[in-house]
């Protein structure tokens, strides 16, 4: 550092008072006498004059040091360095017209320091604050109170706070009423691993912490609080993706007196009312709908991206009695056509058919439409009324591209959906500044459960069956449809919910379908199956995964650049470096004690 004839003292704030943000002032407020507070961003030096840009939550002013205002705060002001913390008084001058930064939103001023304190020195920081960072995450998620001080970051954060805002006034405004629920309760059926909380005063048993608060809002319901919402932390111990956390927030809804219309309007009117008030997006309502079946057949997926039309065709009918093995083995086989795909390399090819053996498939079949032939490892094994039939009904073009996806439904659907969204962004198909909102219904009830051997609720087990459904469950539970809803956005789940089951007989007898023998179901819900029995009213939710929502929102990749501490993939925290050991004492008093070897797996 520069010795300076006034050495650099940190001093106290005192009385100073701010007066403005940093990305507040214009021409309009010229030879007003002014107060930031902020750090610095960068400090040029130019011997006579030192400038600095001065950052604070919303945005950036510069402030110049000059002789003529004060010449001793412009010697001290050598010794600032980045991340040093200010307050600075003076007054706001026009910039001349050759040092306008028409980037900038302040770009047309700057504030020529009259008195300035150094209120905190800074270490230089592991990376430098501004957008273009290329650090690691890992050290960005380690100093996250650094990354946080960038534009992009903070801007995310305000942005959720903005957006949680318009939620709540909307629900006020609607009559729901926030309240809390447990964090320390039981189990809560919702598919994921809990994460448990051993008890000290009741050792050996353990609270798990909530991967909803589905029972409790129902219970709410039979308390007669009739319109119940909580912006609300749920834990999941389960693998992570880049749009889940172990620790996320939902926007839970609960509604009395309500059917699947109250429940989605009311829902849907929230969602295009949010983005209105923050992004100034209008989205027409009612959203579009479509059933779970649709969606399966069309996009091969439950969370359909209906931004870009490319559709999933069955094609069984036409091929599967082809000579291609994979074919005539097949249940099911499906194909996607993409127009001018034929443009793709071997080596383009090859990238998918890896991408789609992530979801189980064996490979991936293809057909390039040429002017005289089909260029193909599979052609050979097509008949003449295969390919005309293939033609006709698929309206192949020259230049086109045929995937074919071959096998048990579910891995034909999931992997020819995916490949549906690759190659939708690879050819450039989905608007990127559309948000195209779809209601999936029509759920099916039950899922089989391959390595339990047992019907398992998809949704939870509290949702209702549709009318006349509850008889299938004896007889083909697979047929039985839920009265359950998800709302996607741009291929994402964004949001789900249900009508539920409000009578204690019918949730009997659901549990039983799920193979949950009565002591078990009286042990881990008896509570609730007591509450359907003082008149419990019908009843419906909906949940909306926050992080998801804004992330989709800000537009970011990850759900990690919407949360202001999150996890690592591996459920950590860098920073405060939790999960972390506990001291013998405390497993002492929990009752604990930890195996020698960690177990395996
Ligand atoms: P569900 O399990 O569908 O429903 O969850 C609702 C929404 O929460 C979001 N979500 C997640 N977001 C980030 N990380 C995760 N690990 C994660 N898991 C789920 C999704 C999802 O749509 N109790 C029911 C709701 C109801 O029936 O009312 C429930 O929790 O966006």
């Amino acid at each position: 550092m520069r010795e300076t004839k006034n050495e650099l003292q940190v001093k106290p704030l005192g009385w100073w008072i701010r007066s403005h943000y940093c990305d507040e002032l214009g021409v309009e407020d010229v030879d007003q006498q002014v107060c930031l507070m902020g750090w610095v961003q960068y400090r040029r030096d130019h011997g006579g004059l030192i400038f600095i840009d001065l950052r604070d939550r919303k945005g950036l002013t510069q402030v110049v040091f000059t002789p003529e205002f004060n010449a001793q705060a412009l010697e001290e002001a050598h010794g600032l360095r980045a991340e040093f913390v200010l307050a600075v008084k003076g007054v706001v001058r026009e910039r001349p017209g050759d040092m306008v930064n028409p980037n900038l939103k302040t770009g047309e001023i700057e504030v020529a320091v009259t008195e300035f304190r150094l209120l905190n020195r800074a270490k230089t920081p592991p990376f430098i604050i501004e957008d273009r960072v290329d650090a690691a995450e890992s050290l960005r998620l380690k100093y996250r109170y650094l990354d946080l001080r960038r534009p992009f970051m903070s801007e995310n954060i305000v942005f959720r706070s903005r957006a949680v805002q318009a939620v709540r006034e909307f629900l006020h405004e609607n009559e729901f009423i926030e309240i809390e629920t447990p964090i320390l309760t039981k189990s809560t059926p919702e598919g994921a691993r809990d994460f448990l909380v051993p008890s000290r005063l009741n050792q050996g048993q353990f609270y798990a912490l909530p991967q909803s608060p589905q029972l409790f809002k129902q219970l709410l319901m039979c308390s007669g609080l009739d319109r119940y919402y909580q912006v609300v932390k749920c834990f999941r111990d389960e693998d992570l993706r880049s749009d889940r956390q172990p620790e996320f927030t939902q926007v839970d809804i609960e509604m009395s007196f309500a059917d699947e219309e109250a429940v989605m309007s009311m829902a849907e009117k929230m969602i295009s009312e949010l983005f209105k008030k923050t992004l100034d997006v209008y989205m027409e309502t009612p959203f579009t709908r479509i059933s779970y079946a649709q969606a399966v057949a069309e996009y091969g997926l439950d969370r359909p991206d209906i931004r870009f039309d490319l559709k999933l065709r069955d094609v069984t009918h036409i091929v599967k009695g082809s000579e291609f093995r994979l074919f005539a083995e097949a249940d099911l086989i499906k194909a996607l056509v993409v127009p001018g795909g034929s443009i793709l390399s071997r080596k383009d090819i090859d990238d998918f058919t890896d991408f789609v053996k992530i979801y189980g498939a064996r490979g991936l079949a293809w057909i390039k439409i040429k002017e005289n032939e089909w260029q193909s490892p599979i052609a050979k094994f097509l008949s003449e009324l295969e390919r005309s039939t293939l033609s006709v009904e698929l309206d192949l073009q020259v230049g086109d591209i045929v995937f074919f996806q071959a096998g048990k439904p579910d891995m034909v659907n999931t992997a020819l959906g995916s490949l549906r969204v690759k190659l939708g962004e690879r050819f450039d198909l989905i608007p990127k500044d559309v948000f195209a909102p779809v209601w999936v219904t029509d759920f099916p009830l039950l899922e089989w459960d391959e390595e339990e051997k047992r019907w398992v609720a998809r949704h939870h087990p509290f949702t209702s069956p549709r009318d006349g459904h509850f008889e299938l469950l004896e007889t083909d539970p697979g047929q039985a449809l839920a009265r359950a809803y998800d709302l996607v956005l741009n291929g994402n789940e964004i949001g789900g919910g249900s009508i539920r089951i409000h009578n204690s007989l019918e949730q009997q007898k659901m549990f039983e379908a799920l193979g949950i023998i009565e002591s078990e179901a009286k042990s881990k819900f008896g509570f609730l199956l007591q509450a359907l029995e003082y008149g419990a009213p019908p009843h419906g939710g909906i949940a909306f995964g926050l992080d998801r929502l804004i992330m989709l929102m800000t537009k970011t990749a990850s759900i990690r650049d919407v949360i202001a501490f999150p996890k690592t993939q591996k459920a950590a925290c860098v920073m405060t470096e939790a999960p972390s050991g506990v001291s013998p004492r405390q497993l002492r008093e929990l009752g604990l004690k930890l195996r020698e070897k960690p177990a395996e797996g």
